[in-house]
């Protein structure tokens, strides 16, 4: 199988869009520290460049959900394999995804977290494919970009996880050799 990779979203669009969520995020929450938990792996390089454009005091923190395995098709079910840190009572939590997809994960990660009793918790995903949707009713908060259902590699996502470190977003196409 020979794959190949055409450019989706550019590094330029991507930075564009990037400092223009950070905007409305620190308009939103004016000045309130904000802990942004970061969905690993796919969500690392978005929220590294998201928060530096952010204004308000930050924290980091980070959680993981198993879904996809390493092959490209969803299982729809998700379990959380490393929880957050942080003590998430009373905090204002941004969770941070690179896609939203089905909504199995977001899904699972909202309920997840709001058992924690956060003072407020929203969802801030780069990327959106709303045709892939199972989960009824789950929308991201803030969307980078929405994208038509072709599987993505680059930007912090993989495929198997290879191409995460591409610095722009593209379309894997797998044909035969
Ligand atoms: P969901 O649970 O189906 O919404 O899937 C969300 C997760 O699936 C994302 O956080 C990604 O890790 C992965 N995923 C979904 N679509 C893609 C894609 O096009 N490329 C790479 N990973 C994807
Ligand atoms: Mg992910």
């Amino acid at each position: 199988m020979k794959e190949s990779i055409s450019i989706l979203i550019s590094e330029e669009a991507i930075r564009k869009r990037v400092a223009e969520m950070a905007d409305k995020i620190n308009h939103d929450y004016n000045n309130e520290r904000l802990t942004l938990v970061c969905a690993l792996k796919g969500a690392i390089i978005f929220m590294a460049d998201l928060s530096r454009k952010l204004n308000a005091f930050v924290d980091f923190d980070f959680i993981s959900a198993s879904s996809y395995g390493d092959s490209a098709s969803p299982s729809g079910k998700v379990q959380i394999v490393k929880d957050m840190e942080l003590n998430a009572e009373d905090r204002h939590i941004l969770l941070i995804e690179d896609i939203l997809d089905t909504g199995n994960t977001i899904k699972t990660l909202r309920r997840h977290i709001l058992s924690k009793n956060p003072a407020s918790l929203k969802v801030c995903s780069l990327l959106d494919k709303p045709e892939r949707r199972m989960v009824a009713g789950i929308e991201a908060d803030y969307t980078g970009f929405t994208i038509p259902d072709k599987f993505v590699v680059g930007y912090g996502l993989d495929y198997a996880q290879r191409y995460r470190n591409l610095p722009y977003i593209g379309v894997l196409n797998i044909g035969e050799e």
